[in-house]
C-alpha cells in the first residue's frame, strides 16, 4: 500500500503510527492548504461532509483548530464542547457514546481523561477516529503541527537538537513529538526534574529506534545547547497530590534573559496554554513561536482532515 492510501480512512490514535512517507505528505499537504488561507480562497474539498468533535476535557485550540479546518474545507461540524452537557453523565459508556456520533458525522474527533480511550473509540465505529488527546497517552495531531511548526520556523527538520522541557512524564504531546521526531536525523535533549522524566517505555523506544538522547534536569543546559526549546505546562490534573504539584509547578521558567543569554538563535516553542512556565517577556523574543505555532493547527488538520476522508 502507497503512502497515501494508508492515509485513507485510518484512524489517528497514536504518533508512531506515521512513517517517515507519511508525515512528509502531511507537511507538504498542509503548506499547500497554507498557501490557499493566505490567498483567501473558498475550498469545498469536505462538502456534504459532517465531523464531530466529542471534547471530554478542557480544550481550546485542538477543538476550535479542527472545527475551523473542517469549515475551511467547506465540511460541516457538531460538537460536544462541554463534558457536562453530554449524556456521559448519564452513565453512557464510550463506546455507546461512539455509536451513537457514528449515526451522525463522517469523522470523529476525540478528547478524554483516560489513555487508550481513543483506541477504545476507533473499536466502536468503522468511521475514522482521531485522537485529540487521551489523558497522559498521545496526542498526534499536536505533534504534526510541532513538526509543521519546527519546519517553517527553520526551513528543516533533520540535524536540529530540538530540547523537550517541562512535565515529559505527563504531558501527552511531548510523547508524541518524540515519536514524530525520531523518524527525521534529530537530536533530542530531555529536560525534567526528575519527577517528571519521560515514560521509560516511550524512552527506551526512542532509543532502540536509534535516535540520539539525553536527559538533563537543568533547563539552562538544555538551552545552551538546542536549536528549538520545546517548553511544557506541568500538568496540574494528572497529580493525585495536590502538594506535589505545587512543589513541581515552578520548576522550570524561562526568562527573557535566559533566552537572549543562549548565544544561538533559539526557536521557542510551547503546545499552550502555558501557565508560568516561560515569561510573558518573552513573546516579544522573533523565536518565540508559540503563537504562530497555534495557528498552524488550522492547515495541518485540514491536510490531516483531506488525507484520511479520501
Ligand atoms: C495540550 C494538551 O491538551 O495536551 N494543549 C493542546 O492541545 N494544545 C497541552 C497542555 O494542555 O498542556
Amino acid at each position: 500500500m502507497n503512502v497515501v492510501s494508508r492515509l485513507q480512512g485510518a484512524d489517528v490514535l497514536r504518533a508512531d503510527q506515521f512513517d517517515r512517507g507519511g508525515l512528509d505528505l502531511i507537511l507538504d499537504k498542509a503548506r499547500g492548504f497554507a498557501r490557499s488561507l493566505e490567498r483567501g480562497e473558498r475550498l469545498d474539498t469536505m462538502g456534504g461532509q459532517i465531523l464531530a468533535t466529542l471534547f471530554f476535557e478542557p480544550s481550546t485550540r485542538t477543538r476550535l483548530s479542527f472545527e475551523a479546518a473542517m469549515l475551511r474545507l467547506g465540511g460541516q461540524v457538531v460538537s460536544v464542547a462541554d463534558p457536562k452537557s453530554s449524556s456521559a453523565v448519564k452513565g453512557e459508556t464510550l463506546p455507546d457514546t461512539i455509536r451513537t456520533v457514528d449515526g451522525y458525522a463522517d469523522v470523529i474527533v476525540l478528547r478524554h481523561p483516560l489513555v487508550g480511550s481513543a483506541e477504545e473509540a476507533a473499536q466502536a465505529t468503522d468511521k475514522p477516529v482521531i485522537n485529540a488527546g487521551d489523558g497522559a497517552g498521545q496526542h498526534p495531531t499536536q505533534a504534526l503541527l510541532d513538526l509543521y511548526t519546527i519546519l517553517q520556523e527553520r526551513g528543516e527538520v533533520d540535524g536540529l537538537t530540538v530540547a523537550l522541557a517541562g512535565d515529559l512524564k505527563h504531558g501527552r504531546t511531548v510523547h508524541s513529538l518524540a515519536q514524530v521526531l525520531s523518524r527525521y536525523g534529530v537530536k533530542l535533549l530531555l529536560a525534567a526534574p526528575d519527577a517528571l522524566r519521560m515514560p521509560p517505555d516511550i524512552a527506551n523506544d526512542l532509543r532502540a529506534a536509534g535516535v540520539s538522547l539525553e536527559e538533563t534536569e537543568n533547563l539552562q543546559e538544555a538551552l545552551s545547547s538546542c536549536d528549538v526549546l520545546y517548553m511544557t505546562r506541568v500538568q496540574r490534573e494528572r497529580f493525585a497530590d495536590p502538594a506535589e504539584y505545587e512543589q513541581l509547578k515552578g520548576a522550570f521558567v524561562l526568562t527573557r534573559e535566559m533566552v537572549e543569554g543562549a548565544g544561538r538563535e533559539v526557536t521557542v516553542m510551547h503546545p499552550l496554554p502555558r501557565v508560568d512556565e516561560i515569561s510573558p517577556e518573552v513573546d516579544a523574543l522573533p523565536g518565540a513561536a508559540y503563537f504562530r505555532q497555534a495557528a498552524n493547527g488550522v492547515p495541518v488538520r485540514m491536510a490531516l482532515l483531506t488525507l484520511i476522508t479520501g
